[in-house]
């Protein structure tokens, strides 16, 4: 009798999940998602970053990459990442992305960090939205796929050692599936949902972050949290709108409550400066009492053509970006932290692997360059599919197997104190005093301490605490600049102005 093969059990749906899906074939994949499109991918706007035009190259991308990184980066992984742009955006094209064009060619944007006008986009600004529409479509008739939505990670089996299965509950709480399998890759996305202020969906909670390494993976750069510069400022609202960077790069302006532009003399790129020092920027100007504004008034009708989501996000919040300036804020956005995986998605723990943002193979550094993220869930789970199109080692069965459980949830009133002190003590600026309350406020509250959510909000602050200097998007005020060697080395000497 011949003995079927264990199938791959691909946990999360994103861009990152469905590429490891398709690429795995003809290894059956068991692909498991909560509701279709509730991720990330589906919010992003900017696009794709890809050395396309003729006055650029992958090495200019990489060293982009590395200067938004503070260096902080494995540079292996940079090169291989920015060197698979070009074929991945053919490879999207060729599965029906329907990327916008310029003539024969790719129509190029620019957004922070970036020397160059490399961002691949689709649908103007709605980029995420359009390729994991042709990549679901691509997953619905691959044969080799069985996709099951409406289910959540649950448990890992582990046995000898090594993964020996999963558990995945049904979200409406009805329901639980076991599945063997020595190959389980997590591609649950990040951490966004735990902050107060987020551009990310209430499923980037981080539940796979912590199921992982409950079960014994290694953590990674925990502390390396990317906050976006610019959310639409709705008061309350979860998550908040992105007002995607590339708006900057077609020539829109920060400005303070004056009028005066804000990233004037703080960094050479100005508004295109990356991502962090945007934040810090924008947040020490709120918290001074100030105001930030993005004023995108003097984009022509052509230019907002390219921007029909901003332009309807703004709208329906009573704001006509042609014509006014928009309220900004920074959100918590992209964890560069996350399962420390080598260069083949590997995790510590025997058949576990992890890919996109819940992962951390060190290719973002400590603050990833816009438009990399997509690129690095097509490059990294590509590659990790075509590795796994062979069964892994199974387990000896005569050892015995323990499951390991994700920790009871809190509720909303307890989450809701906790994002909020993960956005005080882990926000674009922190100092040791901040994180350390923010600890003793999660230990005392009953509702929280024995959650999950604050079993991993303490590994959170316990790394950022221990980082003791300021590098990309951790940035310690209480430490001495100097501290920071990279941070020297790789970025400008221009006042932090904060
Ligand atoms: C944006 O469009 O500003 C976000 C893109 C990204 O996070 O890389």
């Amino acid at each position: 009798m011949s003995e079927v093969p264990a199938p791959l059990v691909v946990v999360g749906a994103g861009v990152a999940g469905l590429s490891v899906a398709l690429a795995a074939a003809p290894r059956r994949v068991l692909l498991f998602s909560r509701a279709a499109g509730d991720g990330a991918t589906a919010l992003a706007q900017g696009g794709i970053a890809a050395a396309l035009a003729p006055d650029d190259d992958p090495d200019q991308h990489a060293a982009d990459t590395l200067a938004a990184g503070a260096a902080h980066n494995d540079a292996a992984l940079v090169s291989r990442l920015v060197n698979g742009a070009p074929e991945a955006i053919r490879w999207l094209a060729a599965r029906g992305v329907p990327f916008d064009r310029e003539g024969s060619g790719w129509q190029l944007g620019r957004e922070g960090g970036h020397q160059r006008a490399r961002i691949v986009h689709a649908g103007g600004d709605a980029s995420g939205r359009e390729l994991l529409a042709a990549l679901s479509g691509a997953v619905a008739t691959a044969p080799h796929i069985e996709r099951r939505e409406g289910w959540t990670l649950r448990s890992l089996r582990l046995q000898d050692g090594r993964i020996a299965g999963v558990g995945l509950a049904r979200t409406t709480g009805r329901g639980e599936v076991q599945i063997e399998t020595p190959d389980v890759v997590l591609a649950t996305g990040g951490i966004g949902a735990l902050f107060a202020a987020t551009t990310n969906p209430p499923g980037a909670d981080g539940a796979g972050l912590a199921i992982a390494l409950a079960a014994g993976a290694a953590a990674r750069d925990l502390e390396f949290v990317q906050f976006h510069p610019t959310a639409l400022a709705v008061p309350g609202l979860r998550p908040l709108p992105l007002v995607t960077e590339a708006l900057r790069g077609a020539g829109a302006v920060l400005r303070d409550a004056q009028g005066r532009a804000l990233m004037a003399g703080v960094h050479p790129l100005a508004d295109l400066a990356p991502r962090d020092r945007v934040a810090r920027r924008i947040w020490s100007e709120l918290r001074s009492g100030g105001e930030a504004w993005l004023d995108a008034t003097a984009l022509d009708a052509s230019a907002w053509r390219q921007f029909p989501t901003v332009r309807s996000l703004c709208l329906a919040h009573g704001i006509d970006p042609r014509v006014q300036p928009i309220p900004v804020t920074p959100a918590a956005h992209f964890h560069m932290g996350g399962i420390a995986v080598d260069a083949r998605g590997r995790s510590r723990l025997p058949g576990l692997h992890a890919v996109g943002e819940v992962s951390c193979s060190g290719v973002h550094g400590a603050n990833r360059l816009a438009s990399n993220s997509l690129l690095e869930g097509v490059v990294f789970g590509r590659r990790l599919g075509e590795w796994l199109r062979k069964p892994g080692v199974s387990p000896r069965t005569n050892v015995a197997a323990q499951s390991v459980v994700l920790a009871p949830a809190a509720a909303e009133p307890a989450l809701l104190q906790l994002r909020e002190w993960l956005w005080q003590g882990l926000g674009p600026v922190r100092d040791e005093a901040t994180m350390r309350h923010a600890l003793a406020r999660i230990d005392a509250h009953a509702g929280l301490s024995e959650s999950w959510q604050a079993g991993l909000a303490r590994q959170l602050l316990l790394s950022a605490i221990a980082r003791r200097e300021s590098l990309g998007a951790h940035h310690r005020v209480d430490v001495s600049p100097d501290s920071s060697i990279h941070q020297r080395i790789a970025t400008p000497a221009y006042g932090e102005n904060n």
